[in-house]
């Protein structure tokens, strides 16, 4: 089969199939993905099996996929589900498409929880599909987690998710940031929140996902700084907090944190070396007399 515009008709060997899949997607490495998670095949078998043949169903599955993502539609939203952090998590558009750097803000929570006791209150704001808190509860299911989202939508995915998992003791909850949550004290407080900047060269290119997920006002901190505000209240002594924010953010990030009484600030590198995740402090109270 010729990689042309034409679609694969009977059957087809794999290797032609990867051929036309990259003619339409632009590059190799996206046509392996979406043929492997179309197929159930890793990349190995997909590209050390080239002679495999391929026609009806699993044909028109591939074929349906590499269309799919052509027309922009993340391929976890055709799959239904994505790997996060070990787990297989129920996505949909009401939910942000768990992103691999965000596995980073999971690994520093454990690291700085484990710290911090042995049962130490986290809380996940603006869960989503619920990876950060599943992943958690999944790797310390001793910690007591709630994880809150502003969207009914999101969190009915999250809650799907835990209940698929075998995850039940996370408590889930609709609010505006804290709003649910009024005079509670967290040990860990974390988000990835919406961070895109109205301008960022990347927006348009994310349309199928929520902008509620995305949408960080003009500069991207909206949500940011209202986290820098707000969290202070609800940190438990000692305690820690945690935001994802953009590739570009972090000067700005700092300042704010600096601005709302944050210290002992850390910014730590995304998978590609970019400064992604902010870590924030409060100053420890002197010792009463
Ligand atoms: C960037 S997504 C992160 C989703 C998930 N935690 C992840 O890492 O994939 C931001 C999430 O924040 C939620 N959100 C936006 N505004 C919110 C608000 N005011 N209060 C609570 N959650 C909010 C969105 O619905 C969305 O699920």
């Amino acid at each position: 089969m010729p990689p042309s515009s034409r679609p694969p008709a009977s059957a087809v060997r794999l290797d032609r199939l990867l051929a036309w899949a990259r003619a339409r997607l632009g590059d190799r490495e996206d046509a392996v993905a979406v043929l492997g998670a179309a197929l159930g095949l890793s990349r190995t078998q997909c590209l050390a099996r080239p002679e495999t043949p391929l026609a009806g169903a699993a044909l028109r599955r591939a074929v349906a996929a590499v269309r799919a993502c052509r027309r922009g539609l993340p391929l976890a939203y055709w799959l239904g589900e994505w790997a996060f952090h070990e787990l297989t998590l129920a996505v949909n558009p009401a939910t942000l498409v768990p992103r691999p750097d965000t596995e980073r803000l999971v690994e520093r929570a454990l690291v700085l929880g484990d710290a911090l006791g042995r049962r130490p209150r986290v809380v996940d704001l603006g869960t989503g599909s619920g990876c950060i808190a599943l992943a958690l509860a999944r790797q310390r299911p001793r910690w007591r987690i709630t994880a809150v989202d502003s969207s009914t939508a999101a969190l009915a995915v999250a809650r799907v998710n835990a209940a698929r998992l075998g995850l039940g003791g996370i408590r889930w909850r609709l609010s505006d940031w804290w709003a649910a949550l009024p005079g509670e004290c967290f040990e860990l407080i974390l988000s990835n929140p919406p961070y895109v900047a109205t301008a960022d060269p990347h927006f348009p290119d994310l349309v199928h996902e929520p902008r509620r997920a995305l949408h960080g006002g003009p500069d991207g901190l909206r949500a940011v700084e209202r986290l820098l505000a707000d969290s202070a209240a609800h940190l438990a002594p000692g305690g820690v907090l945690l935001i994802e924010i953009g590739y570009n953010q972090a000067p700005r990030a700092l300042a704010l944190a600096r601005r709302h009484g944050w210290v002992g600030l850390r910014v730590h590198p995304d998978l590609a070396g970019r400064p992604r995740l902010l870590e924030a402090h409060r100053r420890a109270l002197p010792p009463r007399r």
